[in-house]
């Protein structure tokens, strides 16, 4: 090759190259476990139940005691799926349904199996006018599900959490508001 024809040569191949496509965007929702029950939480499973607060909630896990206590405590219902990839509990008093936990272990996350859960601790709620929850700024992937699931942000909580972080309160509205003299305009 000739000085020019290997300089020109040089030059194309210094090009940036052409962009490979974007491949297709697959969907981020893992299969769901097609035989995957939900059922309320029983005294047997609170090994491995606390075992997976510890792994997801860190140094604010409740501990085997507290757990005991939101499975047996008045008006908590706690539910877990059959082979404990996850679990929520709430709580009512009067007309609020307190979503006090929910979590899934991180290999079965994006399968719809939090909104399982979700959806089975909103039976029943007719009669009450809110479900509250608070959640850290921090945590992305709590706010996307809980955006998801209509709920929305009514307040601020400065220094809620062991690492100084606020902690957001979200409300999501239920039936029974609209039978509430007391509840505001929500639209
Ligand atoms: C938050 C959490 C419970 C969601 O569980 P999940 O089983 O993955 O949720 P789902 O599969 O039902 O998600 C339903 C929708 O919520 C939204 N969502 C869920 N995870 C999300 C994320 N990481 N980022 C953005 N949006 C998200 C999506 O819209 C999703 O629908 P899609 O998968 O079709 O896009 C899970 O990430 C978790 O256990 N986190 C750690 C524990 C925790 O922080 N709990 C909340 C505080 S108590």
């Amino acid at each position: 090759m000739d000085r020019l024809g290997s300089e020109r040569r040089a030059r194309r191949l210094a090009r940036p190259r052409t962009p490979l496509p974007a491949a297709p965007r697959r969907s981020r929702r893992r299969p769901q476990k097609a035989c995957l029950v939900i059922r309320p939480a029983v005294l047997a499973d609170l090994p491995a139940l606390t075992a997976l607060e510890q792994e997801l909630f860190g140094a604010d896990a409740w501990n085997e005691s507290l757990i005991r206590q939101e499975i047996e405590g008045p008006g908590r219902r706690f539910v877990v799926a059959d082979d404990l990839s996850g679990y929520a509990v709430t709580m009512t008093a009067g007309d609020i349904v307190d979503l006090l936990r929910i979590g899934v272990r991180p290999e079965a996350r994006r399968s719809g199996l939090a909104s399982r859960l979700l959806d089975e601790l909103l039976v029943d709620t007719d009669d009450a006018s809110r479900m509250l929850l608070e959640v850290s700024v921090s945590n992305a992937a709590a706010l996307g599900f809980y955006v998801a699931r209509q709920f929305s942000v009514i307040d601020v909580r400065p220094h809620y959490y062991r690492d100084g972080s606020e902690a957001l309160v979200m409300c999501r509205w239920l039936p029974g508001a609209a039978r509430t003299p007391t509840a505001t305009s929500h639209d």
